[in-house]
């Protein structure tokens, strides 16, 4: 730990002296956070498993995208404003499992939209899933209050729309399983009707319940656990042998069953026919994992983040909890006020022409977690393996030395140092410098590719304000993987047999651990994924709300594991 703490300081000096880039001032200590909602946006885990979302990025919708709209009564033209999905499993299950009539619309749209991405579980009610709304709109309302209600899905979206109306944007897109659109004005020449159908499933019964109001209700939680397949998701997590899932009417009293549930005057909603499609609804939610979701073209260059370190007023409440537990509801009025006035700020310049650098920094961000992901697993695999008493530590050694000089091999130049130490090679200034015309200046270390490459250049561009903080993101993610795998590999390259299994066996100790508090800082969820690979008949899906959310209230990462979920037909 001591020669890791003097080469970390040797290399910040040389940063310094060498001038390349130490691009920002800025405090980094939300930058595993930024680079992970970065990396994340539009896509589904990452926003699951993070949960409260602290990001907001315009967007243009693209022209010619089909979106869905359902609703129980027969208007041709829907209210304003309204919610439209891009996945019409997402209509079909929200609407059809209440029984009664459901009209189902289709809409292309005819023209660029501008939109704005709210990330995380942002369609979703529960504790902080909707703060970054709520601090929204209590940040551009005056004497706004905080106090809003989960279940006001109308007066969020009207309050919105308000908002959008005079600065030319067209919806909200948010999550919960799968993507959706708060839509301000369903008279908007971008909507063009393409369907307008009567899709009631054959032997739908009457709808049951008292006359609901005309607005659209998203599902109740009673119904989340009324939904008429929770009992076969219960039994359907895991279990390739494929027990029968239970399901209809007096089958057991289970501990999740709702009120009512099976109770008296209880009958089946739906028709035998609409059965799974709750489960259809997991299904397209599934396909979004990892990939972002499409049609829709995000404005890096405009992200802004509740994790600017200039909001100090979250820093307290985000101390040592994980990402699902950064709340923003302790926000004062001040930093409340401060996030609407720089989303009016990129949405102004962008209209204005400028977009800045143009750097593709969602691109850029998977492509570091891509590289990098399942390499550090790898290494963490191994190391935990090595590391136990009855294997052979010296045995291990070459492997774990290639696992670090893979990731590092672009940056370092062997073939112009032979003989020279591991340290040397990665932390140290080549002894020759290639004498060139070249843009890039060769008189640097290969910790500093390893660091600046990517991003670096951005210095001499024209950026904006919110794509200098993705950079200090970027860089200090890459500074703690770069430096920690630059030790691993010089440690490692520079023992050999002759020392004795117990200076090996306490190097490998020294390394997991380091590997392991790594892990735990970039908290990427590209770590997650299902024990098994899933049978057919079934898909690998985090939780999802609200239609399979177990957990509930509580997140703790062992609830929001991925598992293989059957999709019983
Ligand atoms: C390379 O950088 C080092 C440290 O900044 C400096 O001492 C050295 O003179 C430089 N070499 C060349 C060839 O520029
Ligand atoms: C805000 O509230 C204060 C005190 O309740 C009141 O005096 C003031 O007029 C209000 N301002 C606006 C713009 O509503
Ligand atoms: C907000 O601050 C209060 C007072 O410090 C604290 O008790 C509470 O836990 C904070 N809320 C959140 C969501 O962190
Ligand atoms: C760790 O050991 C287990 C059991 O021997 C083996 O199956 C697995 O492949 C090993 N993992 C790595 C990364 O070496
Ligand atoms: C451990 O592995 C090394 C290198 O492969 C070998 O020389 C040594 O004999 C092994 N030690 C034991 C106890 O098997
Ligand atoms: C590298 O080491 C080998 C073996 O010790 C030696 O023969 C060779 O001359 C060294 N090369 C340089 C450039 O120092
Ligand atoms: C964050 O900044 C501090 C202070 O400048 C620095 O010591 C630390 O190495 C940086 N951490 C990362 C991961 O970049
Ligand atoms: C390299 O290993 C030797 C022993 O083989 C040790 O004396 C030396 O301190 C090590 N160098 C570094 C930089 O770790």
């Amino acid at each position: 730990m001591l020669v890791l703490t003097l080469h970390l300081a040797w290399c910040a000096a040389q940063i310094s002296l060498v001038g390349t880039t130490a691009t920002s001032k800025l405090d980094n200590l939300t930058a595993p956070f930024i680079f992970n909602s970065l990396s994340g946006l539009i896509t589904q885990w990452s926003n699951t498993v993070h949960g409260t979302g602290h990001s907001i990025v315009p967007g243009i919708l693209h022209p010619f995208t089909l979106l869905y709209h359902a609703r129980e009564d027969d208007l041709l033209l829907p209210p304003s404003p309204e919610w439209l999905a891009w996945d019409p499993e997402m209509s079909y299950a929200i609407m059809v499992p209440r029984g009664g009539q459901t009209h189902l619309f289709t809409y292309r749209t005819t023209r660029p939209a501008n939109v704005i991405y709210f990330d995380g579980m942002s369609a979703a009610w529960g504790a902080g899933w909707l703060d970054s709304q709520h601090m929204f709109i209590y940040g551009m309302s005056k004497n706004g209050t905080k106090d809003m209600n989960w279940w006001d899905d109308y007066g969020r979206a009207e309050k919105l729309c308000e908002w959008a109306k005079s600065r030319d944007v067209e919806g909200f897109v948010r999550m919960n399983a799968g993507f959706e659109i708060v839509w301000c004005d369903f008279q908007s020449p971008t909507l063009q009707l393409v369907s307008h159908l009567n899709i009631t499933p054959p032997g739908t019964p009457e709808r049951d319940s008292a006359p609901r109001s005309s607005h659209r209700k998203l599902v109740d939680f009673e119904e989340v656990e009324l939904l008429p397949f929770d009992a076969s998701f219960q039994d359907s997590f895991d279990d390739p042998e494929g027990r029968p899932p239970r399901r209809g009417p007096g089958d057991g009293d289970g501990p999740r069953r709702g009120p009512g549930r099976g109770g008296p005057g209880w009958r089946p909603r739906i028709s035998d026919l609409a059965l799974t499609g709750t489960l259809e609804w997991v299904r397209a939610a599934s396909h979004r994992s990892f990939t972002p979701q499409p049609h829709l073209t995000l404005s890096y260059a405009d992200m802004v983040t509740y994790y600017h370190p200039r909001l100090t007023s979250l820093v307290a409440d985000r101390i040592g909890g994980p990402m699902s537990s950064h709340r923003l509801s302790n926000i004062s009025a001040q930093d409340a006020l401060s996030i609407v006035e720089e989303v009016d700020e990129a949405l102004a310049r962008s209209a204005a022409g400028d977009r800045g650098s143009g750097f593709d920094w969602g691109s850029a961000a998977r492509g570091i977690v891509e590289y990098w992901g399942d390499r550090v697993s790898h290494m963490h695999a191994y190391l935990v393996n090595a590391s136990n008493p009855d294997s052979n530590a010296t045995a291990s050694l070459p492997a774990i030395r290639t696992l670090a000089y893979t990731l590092l091999n672009p940056y370092m130049q062997p073939g112009l140092m032979p003989n020279a130490s591991g340290w040397d090679l990665f932390f140290g200034l080549p002894s020759t410098v290639v004498p060139s015309s070249f843009a890039f200046s060769a008189n640097i270390t290969a910790l500093e590719r390893c660091m600046y490459q990517a991003t670096s250049f951005l210095s001499q561009l024209r950026t904006t304000p919110q794509e200098s903080l993705l950079q200090n993101s970027i860089e200090s993610v890459l500074s703690r993987l770069c430096n920690e795998f630059g030790v691993i590999f010089a440690q490692s390259f520079n023992l050999t047999e002759a020392d004795s299994d117990t200076v090996h066996r306490s190097f490998i100790q020294q390394w997991t651990r380091s590997v392991e508090h790594l892990m735990q800082w970039l908290d990427w969820t590209v770590w997650l994924r299902c024990e098994n690979v899933c049978p057919l008949d079934y898909v690998c899906s985090t939780p999802v709300w609200p239609v399979a959310w177990f957990s509930r209230w509580d997140d703790d990462a062992e609830s929001l594991r991925p598992r293989c979920m059957r999709m019983a037909v």
